[in-house]
């Protein structure tokens, strides 16, 4: 058999350890390394599938145009129906849409420290790639980034709130950046927008401005992460390419129902951000000084380690996922913690305030 050469290439993405756990493992850990929600999806998704489950057959494959979820997004957002294409999870789309746009010939332009599982989708579409490694990650120059990296470039990924710092770009900037560079197709991935302290995403940008894609998720605020939904908003020319590549049956009819029901509870849903932020505040308020914690618009916040701080391993011992950041660009000693409920949040204070660098301890 002839491999490849480009199959042949590629690493198999690298999961962290949480991630190989069985489900009913995971629960007995304090999970705070992928930026899930602690809190269960809304009674009412629960009450919707069961419903389903106890009237409806599974026999049958599922709305392949996705009707009801569709319509629920589109009156969420005010966009009209046949810009919008639902995945299964906003990988799933952030992988079509690669899939989609990307050739040997593009040039794809992304900041590092990024979300790291989309390189596997642009290393195996992909052409040409560049990195724009900023001097201070926490402050990225986003004017030297435009002015700089942006010419030429055929696709830019940028992820608003950004992950891993936090930073909320307005949508003011993004627009600036789509009407100057007509030719380029920006890709937004709002995973973390409903945290964010200002709505500033460029879902109501896509009528006017052709060349940008969004992708939205169930995964984070919704607490969904489990049943692999999400979306992607654009011009219907564009969601027309990303449907040559798509089976829509795909979307399965539980993650429909699902997905229907969380948008429609709108008060589950704020209710669930607004004590999220509550948490955060507190947290960043009972955090040792010393680990230097950044603030952020996500549902989640980096901290920074002395390398001879055995912290990682405390947090394990007190089963405690967190994710250690240190591999990335401008990230050495900085690890990310989700923002749980407020006794996991205790639990991980008291950790931070018992674990000791190698100086205390002389
Ligand atoms: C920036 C970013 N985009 C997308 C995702 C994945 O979302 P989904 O679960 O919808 O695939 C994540 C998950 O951690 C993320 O951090």
């Amino acid at each position: 058999m002839k491999n490849d050469e480009v199959i042949d290439s590629l690493p198999i993405y690298a999961v962290s350890n949480s991630a190989k756990l069985g489900y009913q493992e995971k629960e007995t850990w304090i999970k705070l390394d992928w930026n899930e929600s602690p809190r269960n999806a809304s009674p009412k998704v629960i009450e919707e599938i069961t419903n389903f489950l106890k009237v409806h057959s599974l026999s049958y494959y599922p709305d392949v145009t996705s009707n009801e979820l569709v319509t629920a997004i589109s009156d969420k957002h005010g966009v009209p129906k046949d810009f919008i294409s639902v995945f299964n999870g906003s990988d799933n789309a952030l992988q079509h849409i690669f899939y989609t746009f990307l050739s040997r010939e593009t040039i794809f332009t992304t900041i590092q420290p990024t979300y790291t599982q989309i390189l596997q989708f642009v290393n195996f579409k992909g052409g040409k790639i560049r990195y724009f490694l900023p001097d201070d990650v926490l402050n990225i120059d986003y004017k030297k980034f435009g002015r700089e990296y942006l010419p030429g470039s055929d696709v830019v990924y940028l992820i608003n709130p950004h992950n891993p710092t936090g930073h909320l770009l307005s949508r003011e900037y993004i627009e600036s950046l789509a009407s100057a560079n007509p030719g380029t197709l920006f890709v937004i991935d709002e995973a973390y927008m409903e945290f964010a302290s200002s709505d500033e995403s460029c879902v109501g940008s896509v009528e006017q401005h052709k060349n940008v894609m969004v992708t939205r998720t169930f995964s984070k605020a919704y607490g969904l992460a489990g049943i692999r939904l999400g979306y992607a908003v654009s011009h219907r020319d564009n969601i027309d390419l990303v449907r040559r590549i798509k089976n829509d049956k795909d979307i399965n009819t539980l993650a429909q129902i699902a997905g229907a029901a969380a948008v429609a509870d709108t008060e589950y849903l704020d209710d669930h951000v607004k004590t999220i932020l509550e948490n955060r505040k507190w947290f960043l308020e009972n955090v040792p000084e010393r680990y230097g914690a950044t603030d952020s618009e996500a549902n989640f916040v980096l901290l920074s380690y002395e390398s001879d701080m055995d912290l990682l391993s405390r947090f394990e011992q007190n089963r405690i996922l967190v994710r250690d950041r240190s591999d990335q660009h401008g990230l050495k000693n900085r690890l990310r913690v989700t923002i749980g409920n407020r006794e996991q949040m205790e639990r991980v204070v008291s950790v931070l305030a018992n674990s000791k660098t190698a100086e205390m301890e002389a």
